[in-house]
């Protein structure tokens, strides 16, 4: 009864586009599509009215071009009560989509309800936005075995209106502003008598003891800055700051160096990257980066990353980062977490690829660690590899899009920016965040696989916020389940010890593969690196005992209906006809 109940209310105050009606004339009988656009519930709840004879099946499909090829719709047998999410391929022929995102909710003799989100990110749905909807409505009474849509037992009709009207939204946490205090400044710098190597890379590792006591008293880093030695500016590439987790001897050298202190595997933990042509870190007034009071020595490991291009000789470096440091501590912890895709060849993006996306999330299960009140984002640092060309994070709460942390829509690898977040973003326990990275792969003639390696690709955005929670890492891949199953079906590669980048190697990437790929990204579950501080992962907990870590389903979610922030590379949907060629 509720749907005539919204039905009626919408027709008596006259809202045309949170509600509508179409009709159809297929010849032998009108077919009638109502609508009600739910905000609330980012869904529109559909009714069908079918007179007699029934057909043995219809279509409702949606599109913005009005061809019958290449648009997405809904199957319904009206015997059997069955609805099946499909889309019609550019051959004509209907396909059963791999993400149903279908609801039924009521089914009876003259007509059948069903609810779909506004944007469901399926490359394969088409999402619902201001502006014209395109309705192809159609009908078979001839069969049920139905494939190609050209055939004459269908009959057609098009039909247009508006489905949604445009809506905004955006939340943002005013800044607090407190006062300066006391503070000390500490160099870590190298002191090493030998020369730079006349090679092009050298990663050199400084570790020191901080050079007071720690033991007892809790600090916070309040100001990060590299120091550069004077005259070799062109040299120091990219720096980046590990606290280390057990107390280590101090050292200098290679950091590939064997002798190389054994314990320094345990200074992981990051806590500043710069790189060249980048400011010093100034923490808000109101936080500042904890260390100490652990009843140990802190030690600290500077990694500088030497790019000497012209293979220079005897050139001294004593360069290195420099912190302002206070025991008059600020109100919040500060800390850095890690968005984006796991380091896997999991993720990998096929060669010749003008803008090839891929998506890392940070679901609810795992943001559910975050303090109560959230964390307030004053920093982020956008990170990938030579073919990273756009990359940024969307916020997404109770699975609607309301803003984005950090875009860069032309980000150049040589410059890896710290950017500013003012007004700060609050991200509240139960929200999800999505970082998405463009690959422009034509210049490669292999798969680029995820990894550490410069000429492999990562995506990762580093947060700066407060307060610090214990979530340092939240990134995914697409879980090796999916994957090998894909594989499996498509490639009928059923070995399961062969790797994964073997896997991708032994396809020949045209641009329908590629497609395929990319459709199999969109919709595939996920494996989640949810980690502590300490490495290790977050308890899973679902009522699904079907998931896990290792394989979740992707969160749901839907951008606003507005054509502004549904970024097609980061929710695709069928009406952007991304073009894979
Ligand atoms: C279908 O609707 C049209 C007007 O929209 C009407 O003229 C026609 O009679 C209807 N056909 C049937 C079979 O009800
Ligand atoms: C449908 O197919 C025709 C003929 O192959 C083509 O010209 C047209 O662009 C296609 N439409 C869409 C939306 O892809
Ligand atoms: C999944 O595949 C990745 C990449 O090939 C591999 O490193 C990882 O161990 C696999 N994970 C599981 C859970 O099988």
């Amino acid at each position: 009864m509720r749907i005539f109940l919204l039905f009626f209310v919408c027709f008596i105050l006259g809202g045309p586009t949170e509600c509508g009606k179409i009709v159809a004339d297929l010849e032998k009988t009108n077919i009638t599509v109502k609508w009600f656009t739910s905000f609330e519930n980012q869904a529109v709840e559909f009714s069908i009215w079918y007179g007699f004879p029934t057909p043995a099946v219809i279509f409702i499909g949606f599109s913005d071009h009005g061809d019958v090829n290449n648009t997405d719709g809904i199957l319904f047998y009206p015997k059997y009560e069955k609805v099946e999410d499909v889309w019609i391929d550019r051959n004509y022929h209907l396909q059963s989509d791999w993400s149903q995102d279908i609801n039924v909710l009521r089914v009876t003799r003259s007509h059948f309800v069903f609810r779909r989100k506004l944007v469901t990110c399926d490359p394969k749905d088409y999402a619902f936005q201001a502006g014209t909807t395109e309705f192809l409505v159609a009908a078979n009474w001839k069969s049920e075995r139905v494939g190609n849509m050209q055939s004459n037992d269908w009959k057609w009709d098009k039909k247009f209106d508006l489905v949604v009207e445009k809506q905004e939204s955006r939340t943002i946490q005013e800044e607090t502003i407190g006062e300066e205090v006391d503070s000390k400044v500490v160099l870590v710098n190298s002191n090493s008598k030998e020369p730079l190597p006349g090679v092009e890379t050298t990663y050199k590792c400084i570790i020191r003891r901080m050079p007071f006591s720690t033991q007892k008293r809790k600090f916070h880093i309040i100001r990060m800055e590299p120091f550069v030695a004077k005259g070799n500016e062109h040299l120091v590439h990219h720096m980046e700051v590990f606290l280390c987790r057990d107390e280590v001897e101090e050292w200098n050298g290679d950091c590939n160096d064997p002798q190389k202190p054994k314990k320094s595997s345990t200074c992981s933990h990051v806590i500043a990257a710069w790189a060249m042509g980048e400011g010093p870190i100034v923490y808000p007034s109101e936080a500042g980066l904890p260390f100490g009071g652990n009843g140990q020595d802190e030690y600290v490991m500077v990694e500088i990353h030497y790019n000497n291009v012209e293979k220079l000789t005897g050139v001294m470096d004593n360069s290195g980062f420099q912190f302002t440091v206070t025991e008059n501590l600020r109100k919040y912890d500060a800390a850095i977490m890690e968005l984006g895709l796991i380091y896997s060849d999991a993720n990998s993006i096929p060669p010749g690829q003008k803008a090839f996306p891929i998506s890392g999330y940070c679901p609810s299960q795992c943001t559910r660690f975050l303090p109560e009140g959230g964390i307030n984002i004053f920093g982020s640092q956008l990170h990938a590899h030579l073919t990273g060309r756009k990359l940024w994070t969307s916020h997404y709460r109770n699975g609607v899009k309301i803003g984005e942390i950090n875009r860069d829509d032309h980000y150049s690898p040589h410059w890896q920016h710290l950017q500013e977040i003012k007004p700060y973003i609050n991200v509240q326990p139960g929200d999800v965040l999505t970082t998405t990275c463009v690959y422009d792969t034509r210049k490669r003639d292999k798969m680029t696989l995820g990894g550490y390696g410069i000429a492999d690709e990562m995506c990762v955005n580093y947060i700066y916020y407060y307060p610090a929670s214990n979530v340092e890492v939240c990134k995914s891949a697409i879980s090796n389940t999916t994957l090998r199953q894909y594989f499996r079906q498509r490639y009928q590669e059923t070995n399961p010890s062969t790797p994964i980048s073997q896997l991708y190697a032994n396809v020949d990437w045209t641009p329908s593969r590629a497609e395929e790929l990319f459709n199999l990204y969109s919709v595939g579950n996920l494996k989640m690196d949810c980690l502590q501080s300490h490495g290790d992962r977050f308890p899973f907990i679902s009522d699904d005992k079907r998931q896990s870590w290792n394989n979740m389903a992707k969160p749901r979610f839907h951008s606003n209906p507005t054509v502004e922030t549904r970024d097609p590379y980061e929710c695709p949907a069928m009406n952007d006809l991304v073009n894979f060629d």
